[in-house]
């Protein structure tokens, strides 16, 4: 089969691979017929990504039809149209059983070097190194579901696969970020990055209640989407963010952020996050977390910073001072997406939401390399990649 293959950094090929078979009774097969390009996936291309082997198969946003089940998986029949979650859930275990999907303690089978870097390991990913269990993933033509019995969500006829294909991850991403701030009516959400996540977060804030959202970007084309959806904007290379935030809240700050950007903050960001670039770039430093700083700074007192913009290492220059001595509430989390599914589904089949707004590119496998470059580098108004294998 045809699968988009990781051969270093800013290397991606579109190559033939051999194609998946059931390792396991619980096992379900799939037959691409739409996958994305993350965020998260930048990190990959972008070399962010510890222990990524050449051959790695990317892609964790994959939906499709199944094709092959193994004898334990009784809820999928070949036929079914399902979204695969991007977290991989066994489903019986102390995290599953509480919803804690993404730290699922028996799906990462190479846990001990997860436990070196980070004390426990979370669950594994599809196509996010062997830091996560080295999963093939889905920009491929096919993609092998483990525990297939927990994750894939079927999909009812009356939505397309565009519709649905964002309850993979960005979705319930958004969602989750929002649903952290625990918004009371009145109140004012800050969200930093208006790329898919942002503008995922910024539709659930309102629809969990918020009175206003402010998204802080600099891409005009994505600042124009988030006042589509309702919020007021700040452009962080021609304003000051912070000042903005404090003019647009009366002096008090917000009462929750959103950090939707994660490591690879824009370095215009500010004087920091040119130290955070040469600190990576020569390998003194893990991350960027401008964004974080800025959203702890930016938050009122005794209100929440909810995180869902990917960081993997040791953060410098943190405001914990800020954080402690103004009661600050920190939430974050890899999505535990089967969590969400149900219920980010029904909002899809009521209206409530439509997640394929944010697409703007559709296209073939073999045009995935180019793409990854078109998405990273924000070209041509490119603010969501599908590809219909
Ligand atoms: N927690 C999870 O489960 C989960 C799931 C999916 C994605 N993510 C993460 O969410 C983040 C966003 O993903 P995406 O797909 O929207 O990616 P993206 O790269 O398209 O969007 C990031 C946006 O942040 C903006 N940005 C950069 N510096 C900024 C700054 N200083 N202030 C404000 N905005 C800034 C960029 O212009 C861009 O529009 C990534 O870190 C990704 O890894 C996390
Ligand atoms: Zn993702
Ligand atoms: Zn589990």
């Amino acid at each position: 089969m045809k699968a988009l293959v990781w051969h270093g950094k800013s290397d991606i090929r579109c190559e033939s691979v051999r194609d998946p078979i059931l390792e396991d009774g619980r096992d379900a097969i799939i037959r691409v017929t739409a996958c994305a390009i993350c965020g998260s996936d930048l990190h990959i291309f972008d070399g962010m990504i510890p222990e990524m082997h050449r051959g790695d198969v990317l892609g964790h946003e994959t939906m499709g039809e199944v094709v092959e089940v193994g004898k334990g998986v009784g809820n999928l029949r070949v036929g079914d149209r399902v979204v695969v979650p991007f977290t991989i859930a066994c489903g019986e275990c102390f995290f599953c059983r509480n919803g804690f999907y993404s730290g699922c303690e028996r799906t990462n089978p190479d846990h001990a070097r997860a436990e070196k870097l980070w004390g426990h390991s979370p669950a594994g990913l599809f196509g996010y190194s062997h830091l996560l269990g080295g999963y093939a993933g889905g920009q491929a033509e096919y993609l092998r579901v483990p525990y297939a019995d927990v994750g894939p969500i079927k999909v009812p006829d009356q939505l397309t696969d565009e519709q649905a294909l964002f309850l993979s991850d960005i979705f319930p991403t958004g969602y989750m970020a929002a649903e952290f701030c625990a918004i009371q009516p009145g109140q004012t959400i800050a969200i930093w990055g208006c790329g898919p996540v942002g503008q995922m977060a910024i539709r659930s804030a309102f629809l969990l209640g918020a009175e206003r959202v402010l998204a802080i970007d600099t891409v005009p084309e994505r600042l124009a989407l988030a006042r589509e959806g309702g919020a007021e904007t700040v452009d962080f290379r021609s304003e000051d963010v912070y000042d903005r935030i404090q003019a647009l809240t009366g002096g008090r700050g917000a009462d929750a952020c959103i950090d939707a950007v994660g490591t690879e903050a824009d370095t215009w960001s500010g004087i920091d996050a040119v130290v955070d670039r040469i600190k990576t770039a020569t390998f003194l430093g893990t991350d960027r977390p401008h964004v974080l700083r800025q959203a702890i700074m930016c938050c009122r007192n005794f209100g929440t910073v909810s995180i869902v913009g990917v960081y993997g290492g040791l953060l410098d220059k943190i405001p914990m001072g800020s954080a402690i001595n103004r009661g600050l509430t920190f939430r974050m989390a890899q999505t535990p997406v089967q969590h969400y599914l149900p219920r980010l589904m029904d909002r899809i089949v009521k209206g409530d939401i439509d997640p394929s707004f944010v697409i703007t590119h559709r296209a073939t496998l073999e045009e995935g390399p180019e793409l990854y470059k078109t998405f990273r580098d924000k070209r041509d108004g490119c603010i969501k990649v599908v590809m219909k294998p």
